[in-house]
């Protein structure tokens, strides 16, 4: 009976000691995860703090582009640059089926596509990281004062990210032509939007660009 005892005394301690056990391994494992994931979110937000701020540049001669990047504007609180040719187009000027419009005429004749701008950098350029560069397609290209600006600029040191708006072209090449005419910058995919486009949609894509909220 004695020796029973013993034995009940002896397992009742043990179970104690290997819950006692249990318990410190379990606390001890939460506290090292709640670590490293304070560890990781800080570095990413180290990351994102790296990104820097965010420059919308756009032109728009009839509206359609300045409306996204207007919306683009507002859900990242970025600042927003619109390039405005010296001398702006008048919707005569955009008749694309009459030969003598101005665009016809530039469209047939490279010289005259190097268009004069306003204001060719704007201002704090060098404080931007990241550039959303928005511009409609003419022809099949970035509309010309876009092609002005990018020529104008140095983007070395810039994530450039392009956005367009057409009747019914892709992108295509057209943001490629702008890196190529533009001085440096690491220039992204870019996206195509429908003149219509559903605000959803955009608001979408800057989601899924993940670039940090300038509002935060
Ligand atoms: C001169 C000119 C050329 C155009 N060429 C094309 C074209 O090649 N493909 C297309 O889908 N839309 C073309 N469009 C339509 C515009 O890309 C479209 O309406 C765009 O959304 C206009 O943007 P905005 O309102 O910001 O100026 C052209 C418009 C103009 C004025």
């Amino acid at each position: 009976m004695k020796s029973l005892k013993k034995t009940l005394v002896l397992l009742l301690s043990a179970t104690l000691v290997a819950c006692a056990a249990l318990c410190v391994a379990g606390c001890g494992g939460q506290q090292a995860s709640s670590a490293a994931s304070s560890t990781s979110s800080s570095a990413s937000s180290e990351a994102t703090e790296a990104r820097g701020k965010t420059l919308v540049v756009y032109y728009s001669a009839t509206g359609n582009t300045a409306a996204i990047a207007q919306a683009i504007v507002a859900q990242m609180g970025a600042t927003s640059f619109a390039i405005q040719p010296a001398q702006p187009y008048t919707s005569a000027d955009l008749e694309y089926d009459n030969p003598d419009s101005r665009v016809s005429k530039e469209h047939a004749d490279a010289a005259l596509q190097d268009v004069a701008l306003a204001q060719e950098t704007p201002d704090d350029w060098a404080s931007y990281e990241t550039v959303i560069i928005g511009y409609p397609i003419w022809w099949g290209e970035a509309a010309y004062p876009v092609a002005s600006f990018a020529r104008a600029n140095d983007f070395t040191g810039k994530s450039v990210i392009p956005f367009c708006t057409s009747a019914s072209s892709d992108i295509g090449n057209s943001a490629e032509k702008l890196s190529q005419a533009a001085q440096g910058g690491e220039w992204l995919g870019g996206m195509r939007f429908p003149a219509n486009v559903n605000s959803d949609e955009v608001r979408q894509w800057v989601d899924d660009l993940g670039l940090e909220n300038q509002n935060l």
